[in-house]
């Protein structure tokens, strides 16, 4: 297992809605690169996105069952990122030390989360959540943070969370917003977002609206910042 301190805390990296049974997708924090996939088991698992064999992109892969094959030379890993087949040496049977680098990965709230091994507990969001979106935002991520913190979602309470690294909007009527931050590099985030509680499509809009929102701003500071324009402290976005 890996540890990187990119990973130390749980990060979203998509919805659970998104990720189909047998499938697999790239997902990057900073220099951290997944191969995120889904067994016919319905499991979730994060693996390092290098295959042991060459280094090719295990998110080119293809998902059989609960294991996953490497497009290139068809190396192919269980569950537990063990090498269980080597197709040029179909009679071998592969060393034990051939294994992919394994996170942890755990689905909560509407969304898929990732962390490093050594990270503790598991994100728990109690009752019944839905994904709204994934956005992609070209800001880096503390320039999302500005915008959403200047520009809460509707009138309520926001909570920063820092594991899982989320904010919680608590909503006047009583739901819940979540809104996670995955940090691709210094110039992009993706921002992914979950409500809690009936499927409405009113305040499906409105929280749709308010991520093209927050989208805007936080790429207009970054705009901003490179003219040397001043940007007012807490200005409404
Ligand atoms: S690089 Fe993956 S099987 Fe060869």
């Amino acid at each position: 297992m890996l540890d990187t301190g990119e990973v130390a805390v749980w990060t979203a990296v998509g919805t659970s809605d998104g990720l189909l049974d047998r499938k697999v997708q790239r997902a990057q924090i900073k220099a951290t690169d997944l191969a995120v996939w889904r067994g016919e088991d319905g499991g979730v698992r994060a693996w390092s996105n290098r295959c042991p064999h060459r280094g090719m992109r295990l998110s080119y892969g293809f998902v059989r069952g609960n294991r996953l094959t490497c497009l290139y030379h068809g190396w192919t890993y269980d569950g537990t990122g063990g090498c269980a087949l080597i197709p040029a040496h179909m009679k071998l049977t592969p060393p034990k030390t051939i294994t992919v680098a394994m996170y942890r990965a755990a689905e909560a709230g509407g969304l898929i989360w990732v962390a490093s091994s050594k990270t503790e507990g598991e994100p728990n969001f109690s009752g019944s959540w839905r994904a709204i979106r994934s956005i992609h935002i070209g800001a880096q991520a503390s320039a999302v943070e500005s915008a959403i913190e200047a520009s809460p979602l509707e009138s309520g309470h926001l909570v920063r969370a820092s594991s899982p690294r989320a904010y919680i909007h608590e909503l006047k009527d009583g739901g819940r917003v979540i809104c996670a931050l995955q940090e691709i590099n210094d110039h992009q985030t993706m921002m992914h977002v979950a409500v809690e509680g009936s499927e409405s499509l009113d305040r499906n809009q409105r929280i749709d609206a308010w991520t093209r929102r927050i989208r805007r701003a936080a790429e207009k500071l970054i705009a901003a910042a490179k003219s040397n324009r001043p940007v007012l402290e807490g200005a409404k976005v």
